[in-house]
């Protein structure tokens, strides 16, 4: 059957507008046009070469969707040798590799090309005057294996060059990988398809390029970058790397924009430092930075050792994986009290950093890893991201390891709730204990050392020493702190317990009102509504509050833990005692108490405290580094009570103010 000319010319313009459109969208990422106005060109090249096959070939746009299956692999041969590379682990080796270039050269410096090191699978593409022929893998660099089909599946190839003078035989290097995107992407459907997901993009990339079934490869999102060419034939290659990247651009290949020519050592060092910090946002892994000698008669010279160029090095990242065991899983209770389960790991150096510890994420990750305790796995860190388990190695698993069960929602609840009143009754309001903070707190409570307040006033040194980023000296601050705390007001006890809507000002009530624990815990709601600032809700909460055993039990706990607070007889009026009348300023530093304690007692005492100091003032207690309340006292003629005063004011308050009178 013979093809009318007018179907001829629209295939052929179709196909030169559509490989246009690919070399827009999948080699420069610079799209011109729809994704919907695309397919409308696809599909009427589609259906023009069903109408007449002949019409189709080996590099039309079409036939990128893959082929049969195949049985194996064939072999075969690269014209040239995929080489391997050195490596440079630090800056020293990298340094030693520049000096051995310019020694071999005889010369103070050279440029170089620097190039990210891709992590994916280095592949080999053959194009004979101008249209790809053969794909194959590194393989042992020699002999690798043909994936041809495969490989034409990948959009960001070409499966025909661009430009009018090609080379009757090219070799192009390049590596084939997936970006994180893609490997997201690929996941989700795995996942949606009961299949097994992938753990890393390498793995998933070397998987799609090793499908027999080329129509599997067709639908992983692979793509490349290519750095180099091997044998060259029917053309002369450009003198420098730099300007042989360029060409390969113009051939219409994907090359890496953030390739750059560098000037000596310096530069190289410079270059590694810029790209070790977007490492973590290119969307795809690097390994590290390639550095080639720009010009190739300075490759030539300088040759090859072993099977690798003398000529170019790869300066290595940190590994941003590496192996450890999981010593314990911890569930770490956030401020929300939401709930994050923490893999405790064997230290382990990776990305640049020891690792102890790695985010598991929730139930539901650690049952899809199947992550248990004393389970080897892969864990990784990239850039500043907290560090993760990738993934088991189950052939390492011990024999006695069980399936990881989060605590119950009930049981984690209960903890966070223990958490959020331990902390309240540590604040400075409250108990005032410096150095109590939420994360020793969730650590003594996670490890059972305590349950409730009364708890705290039985730790001892051992017990904090063996919490987490707990050094003897802090471990004695904190005993210190809470030793210090056993000394307080009952106002402060009653807010600090965490009675229902009872605030400082209200707990300062009913410490006035009631004295003393007993009247305070006896007390009707009546007589509880009696005082000012309750109401019937807050009387019925106190109510309630003491009526529980638990919230007595406490109450007791704190007392045989040795917390004592001053108690006085129940009053009428909540503005009685033996300071009524009096108005008080505290200014500078006490010894033996906190400003706030003293003013707390004094208020306890009935009498008013002030934060500045007027002719109103009847007293200001002056402590070490006064400033200007001292002077003001002075000028104003206010008497001045020292901390020994205070002491002896606050030991026998009436003997105290009878002597004044
Ligand atoms: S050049 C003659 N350049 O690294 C030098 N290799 O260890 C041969 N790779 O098998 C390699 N990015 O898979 C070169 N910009 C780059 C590269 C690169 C990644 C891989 C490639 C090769 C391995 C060498």
């Amino acid at each position: 059957m013979s093809i009318p000319e007018a179907a001829r010319a629209r295939a052929a313009d179709l196909r030169t507008q559509i490989e246009h459109h690919n070399h827009l969208y999948y080699v420069l990422d610079a799209p011109e046009i729809s994704d919907a106005q695309y397919d409308v060109l696809f599909r009427e090249l589609e259906a023009l070469e069903a109408a007449y096959p002949e019409l189709g070939g080996p590099d039309s746009p079409t036939q990128r969707v893959g082929a049969p299956p195949l049985a194996q692999f064939d072999e075969v041969r690269h014209l040239s040798p995929m080489l391997s590379l050195a490596n440079a682990l630090d800056e020293t080796q990298m340094r030693d590799f520049d000096r051995r270039v310019c020694e071999g050269l005889d010369v103070a410096a050279v440029d170089y090309v620097a190039e990210t090191k891709l992590d994916g699978l280095a592949i080999n593409l053959i194009y004979e005057h101008g249209l790809l022929v053969r794909a194959a893998t590194r393989g042992d660099g020699t002999r690798g294996e043909d994936v041809t089909s495969n490989v034409r599946t990948v959009k960001a190839v070409p499966l025909r060059l661009r430009g009018a003078e090609l080379p009757a035989m090219l070799e192009v290097r390049g590596e084939v990988y997936m970006t994180h995107a893609g490997l997201l992407e690929l996941n989700k459907q795995q996942l949606a398809a009961g299949e097994k997901t992938f753990a890393n993009p390498r793995n998933a990339a070397a998987g799609a390029l090793r499908q027999l079934d080329s129509r599997i490869t067709a639908r992983r999102p692979l793509t490349i970058y290519c750095y180099g060419v091997g044998t060259i034939d029917g053309a002369e290659l450009p003198p420098t790397q730099w300007e042989v990247l360029g060409w390969l651009r113009e051939l219409g290949l994907r090359v890496s924009p953030l390739s750059e020519r560098v000037s000596g050592i310096d530069g190289c060092i410079a270059y590694y430092q810029r790209l070790g910090q977007q490492r973590a946002n290119l969307g795809y892994d690097i390994d590290g930075i390639v550095y080639k000698v720009d010009r190739r008669d300075y490759q030539a010279t300088l040759g090859y050792v072993s099977r690798a160029p003398r000529w170019a090095v790869a300066y290595k990242f940190p590994p941003e994986e590496a192996q450890t065991t999981v010593l314990a899983i911890d569930v770490q209770v956030g401020r929300t009290g939401a709930l994050t389960p923490v893999a405790r790991l064997h230290p382990v150096h990776v990305g640049g950093v020891t690792v102890t510890n790695a985010t598991l994420h929730n139930q539901d990750e650690i049952a899809r890893k199947d992550i248990r305790v004393g389970d080897t796995v892969i864990v990784r860190r990239a850039g500043d991201v907290i560090p993760e388990v990738v993934r088991v190695l189950v052939e390492h698993r011990p024999a006695d390891a069980v399936p990881y069960e989060m605590p119950t929602e009930v049981e984690d609840f209960e903890v966070a709730r223990i958490i959020q009143a331990i902390a309240h009754f540590a604040g400075r309001r409250a108990m005032d204990i410096e150095g109590l903070g939420e994360k020793v707190i969730e650590q003594l409570v996670r490890i059972g050392k305590v349950t409730s307040a009364a708890d705290l006033y039985r730790l001892d040194q051992a017990d904090l020493v063996a919490l987490e980023r707990m050094g003897e000296k802090s471990a004695q601050n904190l005993l210190d702190a809470i030793n210090r705390s056993r000394d307080t007001t009952f106002e402060r006890v009653l807010f600090a317990i965490g009675i229902p809507d009872v605030g400082i000002a209200t707990a300062a009530n009913l410490a006035r009102y009631f004295g003393g624990l007993d009247a305070l815990s006896g007390a009707t709601a009546e007589a509880l509504a009696q005082v000012p600032d309750v109401g019937p809700i807050v009387a019925a909460n106190i109510v309630e509050f003491f009526a529980d055993d638990a919230q007595r039990k406490l109450l007791k706990g704190l007392r045989a833990g040795g917390v004592r607070w001053a108690e006085h007889a129940p009053q009428a009026a909540a503005t009685d005692g033996p300071l009524s009348g009096l108005t008080f300023v505290l200014t500078g530093t006490l010894e033996t108490m906190t400003r706030d304690l003293a003013g707390d007692r004094l208020k306890a005492l009935g009498a008013k405290v002030a934060g500045s100091v007027s002719k109103k003032t009847s007293y200001v207690v002056v402590g070490a580094e006064a400033g200007s309340k001292a002077d003001k006292a002075a000028e104003l003629g206010v008497p001045v009570l020292d901390e020994a005063a205070l002491i002896d004011l606050l030991a026998a308050p009436d003997a105290w103010r009878a002597s004044k009178a």
